[in-house]
């Protein structure tokens, strides 16, 4: 029996090629099967199983409380959809900071999901070691710089980073120390876009941006924002392309109101005896 390793139309090659011929690369959140399928059939190169699902799916207010386990399930039911796509699972808070072995065998835990790579926040010495020992186990990482949201408490909430040259210049260091340990690709989220474009400029690796202007080599945006389907609010650098939020309000008073007055279910939405057997029916249980 032959066993072929089943690679994706969509690799980490693909994103360096991407830079190198200046063709931008999509990548969209998505946690569920149907959604990713969605996603994928429309042809966006990566999905990002985002700890946001902490916020926009399970309700909590912030991602700091995402735990391994429903990051390993929503990661197993994108993969479940995501034919194509390279499929990107977020390190919840946590998972990656008490040891090196510990992060990486968390990192495989992920990727024995059916995840492609897996993302983390910050450069700090013990992340670029994570990333080091992560890819020489075969295990691809994107970096996550600029506001990074499991830093939220740290950094005192949603403040746009990098504002000022010293401060572009601290991420541009970062984003080279996470290039050196061997990542991939490097998110900027929250950035200006001079700065943002600063750092794209000088990296050999892609930069994918959520919020940091239109030089980055890729765009990400949270599926629920471009969807409308997350009624909390609306980050200014979201665009919302559909209004699902409405479509599923609407759909809802409409079934409540069917049922209510006696319109559902209808004839073409029930099962019935055939006649033999409603009169035996009839004459048996009467
Ligand atoms: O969790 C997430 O959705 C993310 C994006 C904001 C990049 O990290």
């Amino acid at each position: 029996m032959s066993v072929e390793a089943k690679l994706k139309d969509i690799t980490v090659s693909t994103f360096q090629k991407k830079k190198q011929n200046n063709e931008k690369i999509t990548m969209l959140t998505a946690y569920d099967c149907s959604t990713a399928k969605y996603f994928d059939e429309a042809g966006v190169d990566s999905i990002l199983v985002g700890d946001s699902l902490g916020m926009v799916v399970l309700g909590y207010d912030s991602t700091t409380s995402v735990t391994m386990n429903e990051m390993k399930i929503f990661t197993s039911a994108v993969c479940r959809g995501a034919k194509r796509c390279l499929v990107v699972a977020d390190m919840p808070f946590m998972s990656y900071h008490a040891s090196v072995d510990e992060a990486v065998k968390n990192a495989g835990e992920l990727i024995r999901c059916g995840a492609s790579a897996v993302k983390l926040e910050g450069a700090t010495s013990h992340i670029l070691d994570v990333v080091q020992r992560c890819v020489e186990s075969g295990i691809p990482v994107v970096g996550h710089l600029g506001f990074t949201p499991q830093y939220l408490n740290v950094l005192g909430g949603y403040k746009i980073q990098g504002k000022t040259a010293e401060k572009t210049r601290f991420i541009l260091e970062q984003a080279l120390r996470l290039q050196d340990a061997g990542a991939f690709c490097v998110v900027l989220e929250m950035v200006p876009e001079e700065s943002a474009k600063l750092i794209t400029d000088k990296l050999t690796i892609p930069t994918i941006g959520i919020g940091a202007g239109r030089y980055t080599d890729g765009q990400v945006l949270v599926a629920d924002d471009i969807l409308g389907k997350y009624s909390e609010f609306k980050p200014k650098f979201a665009r919302r392309y559909a209004n699902i939020g409405e479509i599923m309000y609407n759909a809802a008073s409409s079934y409540i109101n069917d049922v209510t007055s006696l319109s559902f279910p209808g004839e073409e939405e029930l099962f019935q005896l055939s006649d033999e057997a409603k009169r035996d029916l009839m004459e048996n249980l009467k």
